[in-house]
């Protein structure tokens, strides 16, 4: 970690003055990222108070009907949502609704739900980019096993399998032929096939590219020793300066999604086109941090907090810790 990237920035001081804002990190974990963005946060003059969505409720006893704890029936300024925390189906159903209803509540939150809904579900993202006339590898998504022998009758180039809500590279696979398609409990009844982008210049290589909705924050390399490029999975991460190209494609990605933060996967055709793989809606960026030269949480954070004091000016809201 270089220390001189992670330094604040004198920028914006008084601009979170007055606001009582809500983050909502994973449950039970103290998170590195979550003290970058609080301190980022409190820095700027707003008050932060850490909860996670499955402490909070719905409560008709409460005149805002939603209960974050911390808050005292009353709504945040602004949430921040650095994860909805894993669950049951339930779980997650009641944690979305929780984020649409602060929405419907005219709280700003970062992302939406709408945009988490999709880009969790790979084959929402993927719909998404291929209608904005984004491009991205030819992919089918279908139920059954029966509709992926359809697709793979016959297979002539190799595909690439991802779960529905995979992230970090996890339970990624690849086919060559329609023999290797795997049983449809070991893929929860869905097949995701994507083309495969072989590699350019012989190199396991894509980017991910972090943005906010103001601007790209920061960007890089990924060069794996197998075709997975994740950090997770070992793959090793070069500071790279986006050219024109592409921030205009990561930009018009995030817009696809409508999301306000994001991580975005890139790769490079052999014919050297730009596709998009992937907008992750609640990215990590303590890898991208180790090599990139701004200080990410703080980016990220100053752009949420324009954000939340320029809704508030549209709905002509006092801040919380104003009236409190
Ligand atoms: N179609 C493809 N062709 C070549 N490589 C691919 C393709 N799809 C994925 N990969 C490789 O696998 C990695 C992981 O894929 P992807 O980004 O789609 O899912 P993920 O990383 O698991 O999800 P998330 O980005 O939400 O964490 C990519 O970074 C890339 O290295
Ligand atoms: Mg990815």
């Amino acid at each position: 970690m270089r220390a001189s990237a992670e330094k604040q920035p004198d920028t914006q001081p008084g601009l979170g003055d007055g606001l009582h804002l809500a983050l909502l990190i994973e449950e039970g974990r103290g998170e590195w990222h979550a003290r970058r963005i609080v301190r980022s946060l409190e820095a700027m003059g707003a008050r932060v108070t850490v909860s996670s969505l499955p402490h909070c409720a719905f409560d008709t006893g409460l005149e805002s009907g939603i209960d974050i704890p911390g808050f005292q029936g009353r709504l945040p300024d602004g949430v921040f949502v650095r994860s909805i925390s894993a669950g049951t189906l339930e779980q997650i159903t009641f944690r979305l609704g929780l984020l649409h209803a602060l929405r419907e509540s005219g709280v700003r939150v970062w992302n939406d739900a709408r945009a988490i809904e999709r880009c969790v579900d790979k084959s929402q993202t993927t719909f998404l980019l291929h209608k904005n006339g984004i491009p991205t590898p030819r992919t089918r998504v279908c139920e059954t096993l029966p509709h992926a022998l359809e697709y793979t009758e016959g297979l002539d180039r190799p595909l690439v399998l991802k779960p529905l809500f995979g992230s970090q590279g996890k339970g990624i696979g690849m086919i060559a032929q329609q023999s290797e398609l795997p049983a449809p409990e070991t893929v929860d009844q869905m097949y995701y096939m994507q083309d495969y982008v072989p590699p350019k210049d012989g190199f396991y290589e894509d980017w991910r590219v972090l943005a906010t909705r103001h601007r790209v924050v920061a960007a890089m390399t990924r060069r794996g020793t197998t075709w997975v490029t994740n950090i997770h999975q070992g793959g090793k991460a070069r500071v790279h300066l986006p050219d024109d190209d592409m921030a205009r494609i990561s930009m018009a990605a995030m817009r696809a999604v409508d999301a306000d933060y994001a991580g975005i996967d890139l790769i490079r055709s052999a014919s050297g086109e730009l596709q998009v793989l992937e907008v992750n809606s609640n990215p990590a960026w303590r890898g991208l941090q180790g090599v990139a030269d701004v200080n990410i949480a703080w980016a990220i954070a100053e752009d949420f907090l324009k954000t939340v004091v320029a809704h508030r000016a549209a709905l002509h809201v006092p801040a919380v810790a104003a009236i409190s």
